[in-house]
Protein backbone atom coordinates (compact mmCIF):
# COMPACT_ATOMS: atom_id res chain seq x y z
CA UNK A 1 0.00 0.00 0.00
CA UNK A 2 1.28 2.95 -1.28
CA UNK A 3 -0.06 6.45 0.41
CA UNK A 4 1.50 9.66 -0.20
CA UNK A 5 2.65 11.83 2.37
CA UNK A 6 1.71 15.08 4.06
CA UNK A 7 3.81 17.80 5.98
CA UNK A 8 1.44 19.45 8.31
CA UNK A 9 2.40 22.90 10.08
CA UNK A 10 0.51 23.81 13.18
CA UNK A 11 1.85 27.32 14.18
CA UNK A 12 -0.81 27.40 17.03
CA UNK A 13 -1.31 31.00 18.12
CA UNK A 14 2.44 32.11 16.65
CA UNK A 15 3.23 34.76 13.96
CA UNK A 16 1.48 38.06 13.41
CA UNK A 17 -0.09 38.25 9.72
CA UNK A 18 3.24 39.88 8.11
CA UNK A 19 5.45 37.04 9.85
CA UNK A 20 2.94 34.47 8.35
CA UNK A 21 2.48 36.33 4.93
CA UNK A 22 6.28 36.48 4.89
CA UNK A 23 6.89 32.48 5.89
CA UNK A 24 4.24 31.53 3.29
CA UNK A 25 5.97 33.60 0.20
CA UNK A 26 9.10 31.58 1.14
CA UNK A 27 8.00 28.57 1.27
CA UNK A 28 6.43 29.16 -2.78
CA UNK A 29 9.15 30.68 -3.77
CA UNK A 30 11.61 27.53 -2.53
CA UNK A 31 9.55 24.73 -3.13
CA UNK A 32 7.49 25.36 -6.52
CA UNK A 33 6.07 22.40 -6.76
CA UNK A 34 5.71 18.85 -4.96
CA UNK A 35 5.69 15.28 -6.94
CA UNK A 36 4.26 13.31 -4.00
CA UNK A 37 4.30 15.18 -0.61
CA UNK A 38 1.23 17.69 0.28
CA UNK A 39 2.36 20.21 2.48
CA UNK A 40 -0.07 22.00 4.64
CA UNK A 41 -0.08 25.29 7.24
CA UNK A 42 -2.37 25.41 9.89
CA UNK A 43 -2.51 29.29 10.77
CA UNK A 44 -4.66 31.56 13.14
CA UNK A 45 -7.88 32.22 11.71
CA UNK A 46 -7.02 35.49 10.31
CA UNK A 47 -4.55 34.78 8.25
CA UNK A 48 -6.15 32.53 6.40
CA UNK A 49 -7.58 34.45 3.45
CA UNK A 50 -4.38 36.55 3.00
CA UNK A 51 -2.34 33.24 2.96
CA UNK A 52 -4.67 31.97 0.19
CA UNK A 53 -3.03 33.97 -2.72
CA UNK A 54 0.44 33.18 -2.12
CA UNK A 55 -0.65 29.25 -2.33
CA UNK A 56 -0.27 26.71 -5.24
CA UNK A 57 -1.20 22.44 -5.79
CA UNK A 58 1.40 21.60 -3.54
CA UNK A 59 0.19 23.73 -0.39
CA UNK A 60 -2.74 24.00 1.28
CA UNK A 61 -3.81 26.19 4.58
CA UNK A 62 -5.67 24.43 6.98
CA UNK A 63 -7.29 26.44 10.00
CA UNK A 64 -6.59 25.21 13.85
CA UNK A 65 -10.49 25.07 15.44
CA UNK A 66 -13.95 25.21 14.42
CA UNK A 67 -17.31 25.99 15.96
CA UNK A 68 -19.54 22.90 15.39
CA UNK A 69 -22.78 25.14 14.29
CA UNK A 70 -23.18 26.27 11.46
CA UNK A 71 -23.92 29.73 12.45
CA UNK A 72 -25.37 32.12 14.87
CA UNK A 73 -25.30 34.08 18.31
CA UNK A 74 -21.97 32.13 19.38
CA UNK A 75 -19.63 35.62 19.72
CA UNK A 76 -15.94 35.00 18.99
CA UNK A 77 -16.73 31.83 17.33
CA UNK A 78 -15.75 30.74 13.26
CA UNK A 79 -18.19 28.31 11.36
CA UNK A 80 -16.65 26.18 8.22
CA UNK A 81 -18.55 27.66 6.05
CA UNK A 82 -16.45 30.92 7.04
CA UNK A 83 -12.87 29.20 7.03
CA UNK A 84 -13.95 27.27 3.68
CA UNK A 85 -14.90 31.29 2.27
CA UNK A 86 -11.33 32.19 3.72
CA UNK A 87 -9.65 29.39 1.24
CA UNK A 88 -8.54 26.72 3.78
CA UNK A 89 -8.72 23.26 2.57
CA UNK A 90 -7.85 21.56 6.19
CA UNK A 91 -9.06 22.01 9.89
CA UNK A 92 -7.07 20.78 12.45
CA UNK A 93 -9.74 19.41 15.41
CA UNK A 94 -9.58 18.19 18.63
CA UNK A 95 -6.20 18.61 19.04
CA UNK A 96 -4.47 17.94 23.29
CA UNK A 97 -4.30 21.88 23.63
CA UNK A 98 -7.87 22.52 22.83
CA UNK A 99 -8.90 19.06 24.74
CA UNK A 100 -7.15 20.50 28.06
CA UNK A 101 -7.57 24.19 28.21
CA UNK A 102 -10.73 24.67 25.68
CA UNK A 103 -12.36 21.39 27.51
CA UNK A 104 -13.27 19.70 24.35
CA UNK A 105 -14.22 16.39 24.68
CA UNK A 106 -14.90 13.32 22.14
CA UNK A 107 -18.86 14.06 21.62
CA UNK A 108 -17.61 17.76 20.92
CA UNK A 109 -15.01 16.69 18.26
CA UNK A 110 -17.33 14.63 16.26
CA UNK A 111 -19.95 18.02 16.11
CA UNK A 112 -17.20 19.68 14.70
CA UNK A 113 -15.48 17.19 12.72
CA UNK A 114 -19.29 16.57 11.21
CA UNK A 115 -19.52 20.21 10.14
CA UNK A 116 -16.37 20.20 8.59
CA UNK A 117 -16.83 17.20 6.40
CA UNK A 118 -20.48 19.09 5.78
CA UNK A 119 -18.38 21.79 3.99
CA UNK A 120 -16.53 20.17 1.83
CA UNK A 121 -13.06 20.49 4.63
CA UNK A 122 -10.63 18.08 5.25
CA UNK A 123 -10.73 17.03 9.18
CA UNK A 124 -7.31 16.84 10.78
CA UNK A 125 -8.40 14.55 14.00
CA UNK A 126 -5.67 14.70 16.65
CA UNK A 127 -5.65 11.93 19.57
CA UNK A 128 -3.23 10.77 21.30
CA UNK A 129 -2.34 10.09 25.18
CA UNK A 130 -0.69 12.00 28.13
CA UNK A 131 2.13 10.41 30.13
CA UNK A 132 1.02 8.89 32.85
CA UNK A 133 -1.05 6.51 30.07
CA UNK A 134 2.17 6.01 28.31
CA UNK A 135 3.54 4.80 31.46
CA UNK A 136 0.89 2.88 32.38
CA UNK A 137 1.44 0.80 29.07
CA UNK A 138 -2.54 1.23 28.40
CA UNK A 139 -1.87 4.01 25.24
CA UNK A 140 -3.47 1.46 22.59
CA UNK A 141 -6.62 1.26 24.72
CA UNK A 142 -6.99 4.93 25.76
CA UNK A 143 -6.17 5.94 21.82
CA UNK A 144 -8.75 3.17 20.69
CA UNK A 145 -11.05 4.48 23.23
CA UNK A 146 -10.87 8.75 21.67
CA UNK A 147 -11.42 6.98 18.15
CA UNK A 148 -14.26 4.93 19.59
CA UNK A 149 -15.94 7.66 20.92
CA UNK A 150 -15.79 10.35 17.94
CA UNK A 151 -14.60 9.32 14.90
CA UNK A 152 -15.81 5.78 14.70
CA UNK A 153 -19.73 7.08 14.53
CA UNK A 154 -18.53 8.28 10.96
CA UNK A 155 -19.62 6.42 8.17
CA UNK A 156 -17.64 4.67 5.58
CA UNK A 157 -18.25 7.46 2.74
CA UNK A 158 -17.51 10.28 5.76
CA UNK A 159 -14.35 8.20 7.44
CA UNK A 160 -12.53 8.62 4.54
CA UNK A 161 -12.32 11.97 3.78
CA UNK A 162 -10.49 12.40 7.73
CA UNK A 163 -6.75 12.42 8.23
CA UNK A 164 -5.78 10.89 11.59
CA UNK A 165 -2.56 12.76 13.56
CA UNK A 166 -1.57 10.74 16.42
CA UNK A 167 -0.11 13.31 18.93
CA UNK A 168 1.65 11.79 22.19
CA UNK A 169 0.56 14.32 24.28
CA UNK A 170 4.13 13.51 26.45
CA UNK A 171 5.78 14.34 23.04
CA UNK A 172 4.25 17.78 22.38
CA UNK A 173 6.50 20.68 22.66
CA UNK A 174 9.07 18.89 24.71
CA UNK A 175 11.82 17.48 22.98
CA UNK A 176 11.08 14.00 23.67
CA UNK A 177 9.84 12.47 20.62
CA UNK A 178 8.01 9.20 20.12
CA UNK A 179 10.61 6.33 18.85
CA UNK A 180 9.78 5.51 15.76
CA UNK A 181 9.04 1.81 16.70
CA UNK A 182 6.57 3.80 19.09
CA UNK A 183 4.82 5.57 16.59
CA UNK A 184 4.58 2.64 14.55
CA UNK A 185 3.01 0.33 17.15
CA UNK A 186 0.07 3.09 17.66
CA UNK A 187 -0.25 3.78 13.95
CA UNK A 188 -0.23 0.29 13.11
CA UNK A 189 -2.71 -0.41 15.91
CA UNK A 190 -5.37 2.59 14.76
CA UNK A 191 -5.42 1.28 11.40
CA UNK A 192 -6.27 -2.19 12.97
CA UNK A 193 -9.19 -0.20 14.28
CA UNK A 194 -10.21 1.49 11.61
CA UNK A 195 -10.11 -2.16 9.74
CA UNK A 196 -12.47 -3.57 12.49
CA UNK A 197 -14.65 -0.55 12.19
CA UNK A 198 -15.29 0.04 8.93
CA UNK A 199 -13.23 -1.79 6.55
CA UNK A 200 -9.49 -2.80 5.42
CA UNK A 201 -9.41 -0.91 2.22
CA UNK A 202 -10.60 1.92 4.06
CA UNK A 203 -7.84 1.13 6.74
CA UNK A 204 -5.17 1.33 3.80
CA UNK A 205 -6.53 4.48 2.63
CA UNK A 206 -6.47 6.96 5.38
CA UNK A 207 -3.40 8.60 6.47
CA UNK A 208 -2.06 8.57 9.88
CA UNK A 209 0.32 11.35 10.47
CA UNK A 210 2.87 11.66 13.68
CA UNK A 211 3.03 14.75 15.77
CA UNK A 212 5.30 15.54 19.22
CA UNK A 213 8.45 17.11 18.87
CA UNK A 214 9.11 16.36 15.00
CA UNK A 215 11.84 17.56 13.41
CA UNK A 216 14.46 17.25 10.64
CA UNK A 217 16.67 15.12 12.61
CA UNK A 218 14.26 12.41 13.39
CA UNK A 219 11.83 12.79 10.69
CA UNK A 220 13.36 10.82 7.62
CA UNK A 221 13.23 7.93 10.63
CA UNK A 222 9.73 8.65 11.76
CA UNK A 223 8.35 9.14 8.00
CA UNK A 224 10.06 5.91 6.82
CA UNK A 225 7.82 3.98 9.09
CA UNK A 226 4.82 2.05 7.50
CA UNK A 227 2.06 3.48 8.75
CA UNK A 228 3.26 6.87 9.39
CA UNK A 229 2.20 9.12 7.03
CA UNK A 230 4.26 12.07 7.32
CA UNK A 231 3.88 14.65 10.29
CA UNK A 232 1.82 17.29 12.36
CA UNK A 233 4.62 19.80 13.28
CA UNK A 234 4.49 22.65 15.89
CA UNK A 235 7.82 23.84 16.77
CA UNK A 236 9.52 23.69 13.55
CA UNK A 237 6.81 24.34 11.57
CA UNK A 238 7.43 27.92 12.38
CA UNK A 239 11.20 28.18 11.11
CA UNK A 240 11.01 28.46 6.93
CA UNK A 241 14.11 25.88 6.73
CA UNK A 242 13.21 23.15 9.13
CA UNK A 243 9.69 23.34 7.67
CA UNK A 244 11.11 22.86 4.28
CA UNK A 245 13.41 20.47 5.17
CA UNK A 246 10.82 18.24 6.64
CA UNK A 247 9.03 18.72 3.25
CA UNK A 248 12.10 17.15 1.74
CA UNK A 249 12.60 14.67 3.86
CA UNK A 250 8.89 13.45 3.12
CA UNK A 251 9.32 13.66 -0.97
CA UNK A 252 12.34 11.44 -0.07
CA UNK A 253 11.09 8.92 1.87
CA UNK A 254 8.54 7.52 -0.44
P1 LIG B 1 5.66 20.15 18.54
O1 LIG B 1 6.13 19.72 17.17
O2 LIG B 1 6.08 21.53 18.91
O3 LIG B 1 5.99 19.13 19.59
O4 LIG B 1 4.05 20.22 18.47
C1 LIG B 1 3.35 19.17 17.94
C2 LIG B 1 1.95 19.58 17.79
O5 LIG B 1 1.25 19.81 18.77
C3 LIG B 1 1.42 19.74 16.43
O6 LIG B 1 0.05 19.86 16.43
Amino acid sequence: MHRSKIVAGNWKMNKTLNEGIDFIKILKESIPELRITKAIVGMPFIHLASAGPYLNGSFSIAAQNCHHEAQGAYTGEISASMIQSAGAEYVILGHSERRQYFKEDDDLILKKVKAVLSHSLTPIFCCGEPLDIREDDTHIQYVNKQLENSIFHLSNEEIQKVIIAYEPIWAIGTGKTASSAQAQEMHKEIRLSLADNFTLAIANEIKILYGGSCTPANAADLFSQKDVDGGLIGGASLKTNDFLELIRIAEASI
